[in-house]
């Protein structure tokens, strides 16, 4: 797809990796909807910037904890930008928790960001848009069993398989692929130190940036001839070094 002129909506895209998306979409010419929960300071800033740089540029609250929050999401934007070429599900929280500490709470607290709002939101984009492309932020441990994560592993391992279901389903006038970073930046509040300490060992002793996996994502959307893929940009940290 080219994507200049195209609409597309960033989930959690005022902040960080998000954020590197809608720079990448607007260096591309594509018109973006910022969503936001809490960053709307940050919104409004990106909002501005991109609007400069002469592309159309929205904003949408919304907390993706329910399907009605994430229909009205959907429809806010196609009220906007008309119906959508692009759906970035970025929006994530990510929590250390074991199994044991993993109550229901715990559990829907990382399933609904993670998994139940995308897979709400792909459906709510194939019901809007007749073509497009979507890409969903996955990690790269959804190639490892990585028991001090378990609620946020197993949401990103099942939005993995999502997008190779909703891949095939939606062929051919969507396509759904997944990028999957490594570690790129540590949890809101934690220091680079906190990435040293926990991120392991990375064979090929890169730093990932949100510019590294931006421009993953504008690959995929890209190239018309990719559906159900999921990109790695890691470093090389899946192929199980650690
Ligand atoms: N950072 C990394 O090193 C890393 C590594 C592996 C995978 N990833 C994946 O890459 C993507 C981006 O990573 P990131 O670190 O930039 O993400 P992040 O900062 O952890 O989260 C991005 C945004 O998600 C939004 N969000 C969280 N809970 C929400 C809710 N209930 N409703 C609506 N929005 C909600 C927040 O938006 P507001 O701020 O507006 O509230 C938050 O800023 C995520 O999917 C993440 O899992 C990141």
């Amino acid at each position: 797809m080219d994507l200049k002129g195209k609409s597309a909506l960033v989930t959690g895209g005022g902040v960080r990796i998000g954020r590197a998306i809608c720079h990448m979409l607007a260096d591309a010419g594509a018109n973006v909807c910022i969503h936001y929960n809490r960053s709307y300071d940050e919104a409004v800033a990106l909002r501005d910037e991109l609007e400069e740089r002469g592309v159309e540029a929205h904003l949408a609250e919304a907390n993706l904890m329910s399907e009605t929050a994430c229909n009205e999401l959907m429809e806010k934007a196609v009220a906007m930008m008309g119906p959508l070429d692009i759906l970035i599900n970025n929006a994530s929280v990510f929590n250390k928790q074991k199994i044991d500490d993993a109550d229901m709470d715990v559990w829907m607290g990382e399933m609904w960001p993670n998994f139940f709002a995308p897979a709400q939101l792909i459906r709510a984009f194939a019901k809007h848009s007749e073509k497009g492309g979507i890409v969903n932020l996955l990690d790269r441990r959804i190639e490892s069993l990585d028991a001090s994560c378990v609620p946020y592993l197993i949401s990103k391992k099942a939005l993995a398989e999502l997008t190779r279901v909703a891949a095939i389903h939606y062929a051919p006038r969507i396509t759904v692929n997944g990028v999957a970073p490594g570690a790129v930046l540590p949890p809101p509040g934690k220091d680079e130190q906190y990435i040293k300490d926990h991120a392991g060992p990375v064979p090929l002793e890169v730093q990932v940036t949100p510019e590294d996996i931006a421009r993953a994502v504008r690959f995929v959307l890209e190239n018309d001839t990719l559906t159900g893929q999921i990109i790695f940009v890691d470093g090389g940290q899946h192929l199980g070094n650690g």
